[in-house]
């Protein structure tokens, strides 16, 4: 019986997983490739977890071993793993060279793309290298880590959504295994979907940066539309999960998630704490951002519970608040 694309495709990938897995063992991969996964304290245990491996230096590594077990040219193509040299398309070449290889699973853990990060500090190429969309592989639906995660998200009922693939991995180094990465694209209905088969609760703990910051507010307010109870956690500058848990130590980084959990408008405050105390304007501003994501919440019961505690917390009228709601219902509709 013919096999479908799909199947060639996963097959061709799981060959790959096991090929950048191997080349961990390769003279070339121990120095290089698990020398770095061993700086950035990476255990063994945690490296096969993952599928963690390595990309060696050359332009058809990969290439030549697929092409010699029988997958087709147009089989590694199709599924990411080589690329068509510009100008001369007959000619091909692998896609991850030289680089660290995070495996990214489907739901079921079989291997369905790969993120390649670069071992050096040049500023000239990309830090990550990933796969493209693939007939198996829907970006937008895939969260990295979910494979390793489900069982503990749906036992603790609440999900980490963090921005890389470091940060799922070093958290599970820190005990913590209900953690999924968005891996730096912003998050989407298709993500959010893939939670809610597991969990209703999400605590987003993106970067302590800029960057970070205005991710998680456009995070905050989809997972708020899509009916998740959403709380968030704000790094120190220049933080993420990975660099801060190594800082403090596990104990410390669980301590900081526990205590530094705050709803949406905890978090919303948060940002502007100091900035609006004296200033009215600038208070309004805040509130006004507040009532947008509490507009955001399909179920207007628990709409209300946290119109109330904004009112609170704001201190501002409730009847205010409602009424801004109000409007704001209005116009979106
Ligand atoms: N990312 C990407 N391509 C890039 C940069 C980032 O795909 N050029 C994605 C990766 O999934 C990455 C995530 O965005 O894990 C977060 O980016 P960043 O915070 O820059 O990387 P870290 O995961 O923190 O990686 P590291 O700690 O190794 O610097
Ligand atoms: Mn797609
Ligand atoms: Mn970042
Ligand atoms: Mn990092
Ligand atoms: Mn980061």
């Amino acid at each position: 019986q013919a096999q479908s694309e799909r199947e060639s495709l996963l097959i061709a990938l799981g060959f790959a997983r096991d090929f950048f897995v191997k080349n961990l063992n390769t003279p070339e991969g121990k120095s290089i490739g698990l020398s770095y996964f061993k700086e950035r304290g990476f255990s063994p245990a945690i490296i096969e977890k993952f599928d963690l491996g390595f990309a060696l230096d050359g332009w058809d590594n990969l290439l030549n071993a697929a092409k010699k077990a029988g997958f087709s040219e147009e089989i590694l193509l199709k599924a990411g793993l080589v690329l068509q040299k510009e100008g001369d398309p007959s000619r091909i070449y692998d896609r991850f060279r030289n680089r660290a290889i995070f495996t990214i699973h489907n739901i079921s853990g079989k291997p369905i793309a790969f993120g390649a990060r670069i071992l050096t500090k040049d500023k000239n190429q990309p830090k990550y290298i990933n796969s493209p969309e693939t007939p198996v592989y829907h970006k937008s639906d895939v969260l990295y880590g979910m494979f390793q995660a489900k069982k503990a998200i749906r036992d603790l009922d609440n999900c980490y959504l963090v921005e890389g693939y470091t940060d799922v991995v070093s958290m599970h180094l820190s005990g913590i295994e209900n953690v999924v990465a968005s891996s730096g694209t912003s998050l989407t209905e298709g993500q959010i979907k893939l939670i809610k088969r597991f969990t209703d609760q999400v605590t987003v703990l993106y970067d302590g940066d800029a960057a970070g910051i205005k991710a998680s507010l456009r995070g905050i307010d989809l997972l708020l539309e899509g009916g998740l109870n959403v709380k968030a956690v704000v790094f120190p500058e220049g933080e993420d999960p990975d660099s801060y848990s190594r800082k403090v130590g596990t104990e410390a980084f669980q301590t900081y998630l526990k205590e530094q959990s705050k709803d949406f408008i905890g978090f919303k405050i948060g940002l502007f704490k100091g900035e609006f105390s004296r200033d009215p304007i600038r208070k309004a501003e805040v509130i006004r951002e507040v009532i947008l994501s509490i507009g955001k919440i399909p179920d207007p019961i628990v709409r209300s519970v946290y119109a109330k505690e904004a009112g609170v917390l704001l201190d501002v009228d409730e009847e205010i608040i409602h009424a801004e709601l109000n409007k704001s219902l209005l116009k979106s509709q």
